[in-house]
């Protein structure tokens, strides 16, 4: 078993860690460092339910090493609201909009949304629906969450 040296920034703070070179991001982000929202649900790289952002990007945690993550910022859905307890604008539109019902593939979808509407080039709706064409829902509950895609695209829903 061979082990490495890791260092991260999860959510704003600095996380060292040492690892197996098989350790999936996804486990080590619930596992090690505690983040359980971070949901996981396939495994292998469908469902979209373990999404974070890494370098401000969206990735499906599942399918990335930990070691491959030295060096990069990740953002969890813990790290999305503000210290006050302020929604960040993506929870706010999907609890708005009805946009999740057991929540289990919520924060995936959160994560998404937030990569894609974060940064200066916010994407339209077309390429928001196209990335949650890759996220399943197991409540079904596409409705409300194609709503709150629709509104944060600044498109009527
Ligand atoms: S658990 Fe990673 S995509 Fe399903
Ligand atoms: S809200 Fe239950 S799986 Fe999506």
């Amino acid at each position: 078993m061979s082990t490495h040296p890791i260092q991260l920034t999860i959510n704003g703070r600095r996380h060292d860690a040492t690892v197996e070179g098989r350790l999936v991001l996804s486990d080590f982000l619930r596992g090690d460092a505690g983040y359980t929202g971070v949901h996981v649900g396939c495994e292998h790289g469908v469902c979209g339910a373990c999404t974070v952002i890494v370098d401000g990007l969206a990735v499906r945690s599942c399918l990335m090493l930990a070691v491959q993550a030295d060096g990069a910022a990740i953002t969890t859905v813990e790290g999305l609201a503000a210290d006050d307890g302020t929604l960040h604008p993506v929870q706010q539109t999907m609890r708005d909009e009805h946009g999740l019902q057991c929540g289990f593939c919520t924060p995936g979808i959160v994560m998404t949304l937030a990569a894609l509407t974060g940064g200066p080039n916010k994407a339209n709706s077309e390429t928001l629906l196209n990335a949650l064409s890759g996220h399943i829902c197991r409540c079904t509950g596409y409705q409300g969450i194609r709503r709150a895609a629709l509104k944060l695209a600044g498109d009527a829903a």
